[in-house]
């Protein structure tokens, strides 16, 4: 399968930042864990911090990649034109965030994205973009 992960804002900085939460290890390093792990498929990554240049990587995969795991970051409780272009795009989406959100502020408990994604992946670390992409290769 051909899958993309998308990162949003801040999770360039996943390894150093909030590491109580987020962890110690850096996006880069897991990532090269999950194309060892999940040979036969073929994993792309891309992070922004910007939220046009997310939705420009929803449009341009979104009509050709088998599946698409994204954490949003921030942008998960704010961004209705992150929803809309997840509603446009024709490949599966799901949502992943490393912390679980619902046990956290309340403003991180309402999410523009879920309504309109294939499912929810929340609070497993890491390990929630495996359990992702297992999610879509069953599917
Ligand atoms: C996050 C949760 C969001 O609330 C936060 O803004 C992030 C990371 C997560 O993966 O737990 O940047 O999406």
């Amino acid at each position: 399968m051909n899958l993309l992960i998308i990162n949003g804002p801040n999770l360039n900085l996943l390894g150093k930042r909030e590491t109580s939460i987020y962890g110690s290890e850096s996006f880069e390093d897991y990532f090269n864990k999950l194309v060892e792990e999940f040979k036969a498929d073929n994993l792309v990554y891309y992070q922004s911090n910007s939220e046009g240049d997310l939705i420009d990587k929803l449009h341009s995969e979104g009509y050709k990649t088998d599946g698409i795991i994204i954490n949003a970051g921030a942008y998960t409780h704010t961004s209705l034109a992150i929803a809309d272009a997840i509603s446009a795009i024709e490949s599966p989406v799901i949502e992943v965030h490393i912390s679980n959100v619902h046990k956290r502020e309340e403003f991180r408990h309402k999410s523009f994205l879920s309504a309109v994604c294939k499912g929810v992946i929340a609070g497993f670390g890491l390990d929630s973009y495996r359990l992702a992409i297992e999610a879509l290769k069953r599917s």
